[in-house]
This record gives structure tokens, C-alpha cells and sequence, in this order.
């Protein structure tokens, strides 16, 4: 095979490699991939530019060097004959004549084409494929380049009919102060400005916990709209305080009173994917629901906020960890949708590592502190002391957080076909563990009559519809003992509803149960191209809707427990930035509520 022949082929395959991991699926083997291929299409290319290549065989140098000689022989002759031309023309305009000659013209463009119209080609070609690479390396690369250490945080979190918990970020000097009052005209403050309140000194974060730091609000109103602000008791030479940043949200109504509750739901995000060459990389999804954020009281974000091995490992330093948290609160569409929206998360196996299994192993430790760190704190509290699961009430509308993936049984303890991570879990394998589901049985218990509606959010797929090898081990699919366990419990309970995320792809599914889930994601990632994995209505399960393209998905929940007190209204609407540009619905559904009482 000769050197254009492997110069074409690694230049083809650097062209689908690179594309792949900026548009399609960020894959780390693709990526790897173009690492390889891509100085082979350089050398080529940078070789056929220079004509000659050291490390050609010797006829073939040999061979290129007289095709050299012989075109700068044809050059010098083509010169000396325009010299000559031009002497020509320059004697005749001195003797009068304004114009050259018609037979002088030719000359010129054959001299020109000899030189110029090859390397031409070659170089716009040449810098199509560093500008691919270096598109490449800055999708994989710029968390380490623009680890964006100054990034300011100010959110809301957990906000209930009476507190707030706030989390910040600063890793200025302190002391800093948080100011609150209700917003005029939204249900507390009446016409008029109230007057701020403060919430007293707070020391400066340190870099113990990367700067990041929690701070309750209590003896709020409840149902009302609060503005709340940061600001530096550092005093400048203009004023005592400076103020730093603000956000808002609206406190919850008291515990079990009717209430309407609007929340956007959805998982997986990479900043900047599909990739756009930009120095402020954005999270488009997060654009996306700003557009709808006026009336969102939350939104509840499943897991994947970060990929710490998409697609590049950065290493189990927490370090390593906070960089990608960081760089998620760097975009500018995060930034505006968190000042106006609380968020409460869980995680799942990408704020650790593909497909977690391994329960408290490195690098759980770093991967845990750092959630903690910038999503975990400002959530509900937890079930107990130490754990990541929780529950929580908007009004009579109950919300359960599971922790799917700490407590799984390791795969490999597992045994099943193989063992290792490719063995998979058993069939009788826990993916809640003991406590927590026990913990979770007694909570359905006490909601079960005293909460019109009810959450229950998982990660990972409850639908066994997901059915290729990676959901088939890593999703419900791959438990279903417990699974069985799981929904011979939630039968009865009326209005009860499973929300999750994780295979970039969305479903609504009739569970064998009677309950609903909604499977809603990605909000920014990749989708697969051209194949779905989801086989509907499967295994007693009934799909109400299925959609696979779209790298921007999300879901917006609306539950009125308050129009009709006896049975409730919950409508889930999915928006898609592929249907309408995100900014209708691309799908409704109106679930039939029950009587609950
Ligand atoms: C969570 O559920 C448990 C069990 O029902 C309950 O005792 C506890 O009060 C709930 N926590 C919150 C914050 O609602
Ligand atoms: C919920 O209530 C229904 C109806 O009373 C009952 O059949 C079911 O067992 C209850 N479920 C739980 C988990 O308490």
C-alpha cells in the first residue's frame, strides 16, 4: 500500500473518529482512536505538502528528487521565457504601445498553476484536520485547561413551607452574609418593598471543601416567592457590604395541604455536546428549561450531572472530581437556571464511574465528597446520618430519593456467568441493600394515605423495556428479585409515579403494577444514532410513549392536589429541543388520578 493510499484511510478515519467524539457519542475507544490515527494523517499529509518523506524508500526519494529537478527546471524556464515577455512588453509600452499583447497573456496562469494550486488543496485540508484534533482535544481536555477555580455559586436546594438551605460557593474573602425578604406582589410581600432581613455572619468557605459551603434560611413564610442575596462583609471604600450574587424560589406549602407543584425532571449532562467551538462551553439543556423556568418550584435532577469518565478518566483525586462539578456551574445557562430554580439531585454511576458496582471502593470516597460538596448538602435531609436517600413532602405531595447504586451487591461477589464487571449482577442481587428498603417500605406505608401524590425516584430504569447488554445488567432489568419486591409493594398505592433517567433515551411505561414511570433523559448528551434499545410493551409492561432522538430531553411535571382535593391531576409533559425548539411540548400526558383517602 503506498503512503497516499494509508494517508487517505487515516485521514477518513481521523475525520469519523473525531466527529464521532464531538457530535455523535463521546466515546473514549473512538477517542483513543483518533489519538493514533491522526499523526499518521499529519506525517502523510505534512509529507505530500513538502514533497519528500525521510522515511520513503530510496527509489522512491530518489524519484521524488528528479520530479523536483525537473520542475524547477520547467519553473526556471518558465521564468526566463516571462523575463524575457516581460522585457519584451516593457520595451514596447516604452516605445508607445498602452497594452500588452493578446500572445504575451499565457504565459502567466500556467506559471502560477505550477505553483500554487496544489498546496492550496493540500493546506486547507491539512488545517481541516488540526482544527478537527484541536476541536477534539479541547472537548476532552478543557475541564484541565479552564479548570474554572473562581466559579461563583449561589442556589437554592431543599426548600420547604419554612426553610431554605443555600449553597455557595466563594472562594473569595469573608465573612459573608445572606439578606432575604419575600418578593413583592408574589403571595407574601403585598405591594410595597419589605425591607431585607438578614441572616447574620457566615464564615468565608475554605478549600477544605473546594470553597463550597451550605447555609439554612428558617421562620420563613410558607407558598411565598423569596429573593435572597450574597454578599462580602468585606467593607470597600463605597459601602459596608458588597453584594455578590442573588437567586430566588418560592417556599413549599405546610406539610399536607393541597397544592399545585410545577418540576422539571431529567439526568445526563456533558457541557458543550454536541460540541460548538466557543470559550463559554454552555449547557444546552439547561437553556433549554430556562426558557420555562418562571414557573418551575424545582427541578429534580437524577444523576450523570457529571461524566468523570466520559471520555477521558481523569483520575480518584477529589480534585479530579470538583473540576467537573466546576465546570458544570461554569455555564452560563446553569448559572441563570439555578438563581431561579432549586435543585435537588441524586447521583448515579457517572459522578463515580460507568455502570458502579462496587458500592464504598475507590474512588467512591472522592467521587462521594465531592457530590457532597456541590449537590448532595443542599438536598432534603437524608434518610439518616451518612446516607445519600431521602424523603420529603411539597404539601401533600411526597417525594422518595433512592440511592441505587452504594449499596448494590458487587458483581463480582455476585458469582452469575463469568464474575468480574462483565459477569453482571444475579438475579437475586440488591440493588436498594437492606436498610434502605426497609427504610423505603416504611415510608410507603406512612404516605400511602396521607399523601395525594407520590414520587419515587431511581436513577436507573424501573421498565425493564432497556434490554441491550449494559441495561440489561446495570437497570432494574438486572435485579428482578428485588425489582418484584419493589413494585408487589407500590401496587396498591395510589398515584404513585417512578421517575428516572439514564439511557439517553425517554419512555413512559404502564410498569406490571398499574404504576407510571417516566424515564426522562438526556437533558444535554448524546443520543445513539439510528438503533433504539427500548422494546415496548414487553413483559406485562405498556408503553405510552417512546422517543429516542434528541440530545436535549427533559420533562416538566405538573400535580394539582388542589382543584380537586379528592383525586388528583398529574400531567407530565416532555419537551425536546428536536419538536418545536423545546419551547411547546413535543408530548402530553394526562394521568388519570385516583382517589387516595
Ligand atoms: C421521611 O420518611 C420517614 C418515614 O415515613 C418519616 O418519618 C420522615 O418524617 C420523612 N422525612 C421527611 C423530611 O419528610
Ligand atoms: C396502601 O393502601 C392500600 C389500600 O388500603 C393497601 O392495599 C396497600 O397494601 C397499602 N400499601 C402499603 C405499602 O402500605
Amino acid at each position: 500500500m503506498g503512503m497516499g493510499n494509508i494517508g487517505r484511510i487515516a485521514l477518513a478515519l481521523h475525520v469519523l473518529f473525531a466527529s464521532f467524539v464531538l457530535w455523535v457519542v463521546p466515546v473514549h475507544a473512538l477517542f483513543l482512536a483518533d489519538l493514533v490515527v491522526f499523526p499518521v494523517s499529519l506525517l502523510v499529509a505534512l509529507r505530500d505538502l513538502a514533497g519528500r518523506w525521510p522515511l520513503a524508500a530510496p527509489e522512491d526519494r530518489r524519484r521524488r528528487v528528479q520530479e523536483r529537478q525537473r520542475q524547477r527546471q520547467q519553473d526556471a524556464a518558465a521564468s526566463t521565457a516571462l523575463r524575457e515577455a516581460g522585457t519584451d512588453v516593457q520595451r514596447r509600452r516604452t516605445a508607445g504601445a498602452d497594452k500588452p499583447a493578446e500572445a504575451d497573456r499565457p504565459a502567466e496562469p500556467a506559471r502560477q498553476g505550477a505553483r500554487s494550486r496544489a498546496p492550496l488543496g493540500r493546506i486547507a485540508l491539512l488545517a481541516v484536520q488540526v482544527a478537527l484534533f484541536a476541536m477534539v482535544l479541547d472537548s476532552v481536555y478543557r475541564p484541565l485547561v479552564a479548570p474554572a477555580e473562581d466559579v461563583l455559586v449561589f442556589r437554592a436546594g431543599y426548600v420547604s413551607h419554612d426553610t431554605a438551605r443555600m449553597h455557595i460557593r466563594y472562594p473569595g474573602p469573608g465573612p459573608l452574609e445572606l439578606r432575604y425578604r419575600p418578593l413583592a406582589g408574589a403571595g407574601g410581600g403585598g405591594g410595597g418593598n419589605v425591607p431585607w432581613e438578614s441572616a447574620g455572619a457566615l464564615a468565608a468557605p475554605t478549600g477544605a471543601t473546594d470553597f463550597t459551603v451550605t447555609a439554612a434560611l428558617a421562620n420563613l413564610q410558607p407558598a411565598t416567592r423569596y429573593a435572597v442575596e450574597l454578599h462580602s462583609r468585606q467593607p470597600t471604600l463605597h459601602a459596608a457590604t458588597v453584594r455578590l450574587a442573588s437567586a430566588e424560589f418560592r417556599t413549599a406549602p405546610p406539610p399536607g395541604t393541597p397544592t399545585r407543584l410545577r418540576f422539571g425532571t431529567g439526568s445526563c449532562i456533558k457541557p458543550n455536546f454536541p460540541y460548538r467551538p466557543t470559550r463559554t462551553p454552555d449547557v444546552y439543556g439547561f437553556a433549554s428549561m430556562l426558557e420555562h423556568s418562571a414557573g418551575l418550584d424545582m427541578v429534580m435532577f437524577m444523576g450523570d450531572f457529571i461524566y468523570a469518565d466520559v471520555p477521558l478518566y481523569f483520575g480518584p483525586e477529589p480534585a479530579a472530581y470538583r473540576r467537573l462539578y466546576r465546570n458544570v456551574y461554569a455555564a452560563p445557562s446553569a448559572r441563570r437556571l439555578m438563581r431561579r430554580v432549586p435543585m435537588l439531585y441524586v447521583y448515579d454511576d457517572h459522578e463515580i464511574k460507568n455502570n458502579w458496582h462496587r458500592q464504598d471502593q475507590p474512588p467512591m470516597g472522592s467521587a462521594l465528597a465531592a457530590f457532597d460538596e456541590y449537590n448532595g448538602r443542599p438536598n432534603p435531609p437524608p434518610a439518616a446520618p451518612g446516607v445519600a436517600y431521602y424523603n420529603f413532602t411539597h404539601g401533600n405531595v411526597a417525594f422518595y430519593a433512592w440511592d441505587t447504586r452504594r449499596y448494590r451487591t458487587r458483581w463480582e461477589s455476585a458469582g452469575g456467568g463469568g464474575g468480574g464487571s462483565s459477569g453482571g449482577p444475579e438475579p437475586t442481587a440488591t440493588m436498594l441493600g437492606a436498610e434502605q428498603k426497609r427504610h423505603f417500605a416504611r415510608w410507603l406505608r406512612d404516605v400511602n394515605h396521607t399523601a395525594a401524590v407520590k414520587f419515587v425516584v431511581s436513577s436507573v430504569p424501573v421498565t425493564t423495556g432497556w434490554a441491550n447488554r449494559d441495561s440489561a445488567q446495570d437497570t432494574w432489568r438486572g435485579y428482578p428479585t428485588e425489582r418484584a419486591e419493589i413494585l408487589a409493594l407500590t401496587r396498591h398505592v395510589p398515584n404513585l409515579f417512578f421517575l428516572s433517567g439514564d439511557r439517553h433515551e425517554m419512555a413512559a411505561v404502564v410498569l406490571p403494577s398499574g404504576n407510571i414511570e417516566f424515564s426522562t433523559s438526556p437533558v444535554s448528551q448524546f443520543t445513539f444514532p439510528l438503533v433504539g434499545s427500548f422494546r415496548p410493551d414487553r413483559d406485562g409492561e405498556r408503553t405510552l410513549h417512546f422517543r429516542r432522538p434528541g440530545h436535549v430531553k427533559y420533562g416538566i411535571l405538573d400535580v394539582d392536589t388542589a382543584t380537586d382535593p379528592a383525586v388528583p391531576r398529574v400531567t407530565y409533559s416532555l419537551y425536546t429541543t428536536d419538536v418545536h425548539r423545546g419551547r411547546r411540548p413535543a408530548w402530553v400526558y394526562e394521568a388519570k388520578g385516583a382517589p387516595w383517602r
